[in-house]
């Protein structure tokens, strides 16, 4: 495996390889079995993978935790190499943003509900380093989790939107064997706290049962959403909704019909730790069948 630092040097590595397909992750480094996971994915859909660790400053608003964000570039490299990545892109934080740096990508209706609310800024952050790591990368396909829901959308439709070639790929999120969605930033948790974390997959799991039972209306299955996350004093819910899995419109207000799509997001703030996780409603979801609770 290379490690390269220059948007050049990582073109001509490119370039260099002959490769016919590329496939891209780009991440934020703190690597875990969700990242690496993008990694096989990626590994055997393409000749070449490419992978990026770099912390994207402008997706961090003013209180959020840019200066403390989990680093480990030795084991990462080590787990990128072991699950096939070739190319390490490591940039620096001038190499993204050069002096004079003046073009911001944002992208409207899908960032204004959900995170949105709560980060502003953040996803013309996300779109911005994203759309820089296409051109630089030029992959013919590029892989996310489907962990941060509306990043992917927000993501899919950046790329759509502004004729970039690359596919964008979701895929489902890796869990811990008792539910929890594989994160970073998992390792601010205190022990009580990661057992109050619990609450998320065992929320999505009620809801998704109270759909397969029958219940219908978007609004009910919002509140029973809610209400388990609420039953923890120590958890701040930010937002738990229903919303379309593309224009991520929200669906409180109204009746789900069969074949509609729909999925449950939440975010909350547990001590000073933010989570977000989400699930299918309507379908079988992957990431609650490989986990030991299912569901
Ligand atoms: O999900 C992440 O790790 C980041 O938001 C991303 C997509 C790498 C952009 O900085």
């Amino acid at each position: 495996m290379r490690i390269v630092t220059t948007t050049e040097e990582l073109r001509e590595a490119i370039r260099d390889s002959s490769a016919n397909t590329v496939g891209f992750v780009p991440t934020m480094g703190y690597l875990h079995s969700g990242h690496t996971t993008l990694f096989d994915h990626a590994r055997k859909q393409n000749d070449l993978v490419v992978a990026s660790i770099f912390v994207n400053p402008t997706q961090f608003g003013p209180n959020e935790d840019f200066e403390v964000y989990p680093r480990d570039p030795e084991g990462d490299a080590a787990k990128c190499r072991a699950h096939g990545v070739r190319l390490l892109f490591m940039p620096s934080v001038a190499e993204v943003y050069p002096d004079g740096h003046a073009t911001t990508v944002t992208v409207d209706h899908l960032t204004t509900e959900l995170c949105g609310r709560f980060r502003p800024g953040h996803f013309a952050g996300v779109a911005t380093v994203v759309a820089k790591l296409f051109c630089m990368v030029g992959s013919q396909r590029a892989y996310f989790g489907e962990k941060d829901f509306q990043q992917l959308a927000v993501i899919r439709r950046m790329a759509r939107d502004l004729n970039i070639p690359t596919r964008v790929i979701g895929i489902p999120t890796i869990r811990e064997d008792d539910g929890l969605a594989r994160s970073s930033r998992n390792v601010y948790l205190s022990d009580e706290e990661r057992a109050v974390a619990l609450s998320l997959a065992t929320a999505l799991r009620a809801t998704r049962a109270a759909h397969r039972a029958g219940e219908r209306s978007a609004s009910a299955l919002c509140d029973l959403l809610a209400a388990e996350l609420t039953r923890h004093p120590t958890v701040a819910l930010q937002y738990a909704e229903l919303a379309d899995p593309e224009s991520l419109k929200l669906l409180r207000g109204t009746t789900l019909e069969a074949g509609q799509g729909a999925r449950a997001i939440i975010a909350l703030q547990l001590g000073r730790t933010r989570l977000i996780d989400n699930a299918a409603i309507d379908h079988d979801d992957p990431s609650f069948l490989t986990t030991r609770l299912g569901a």
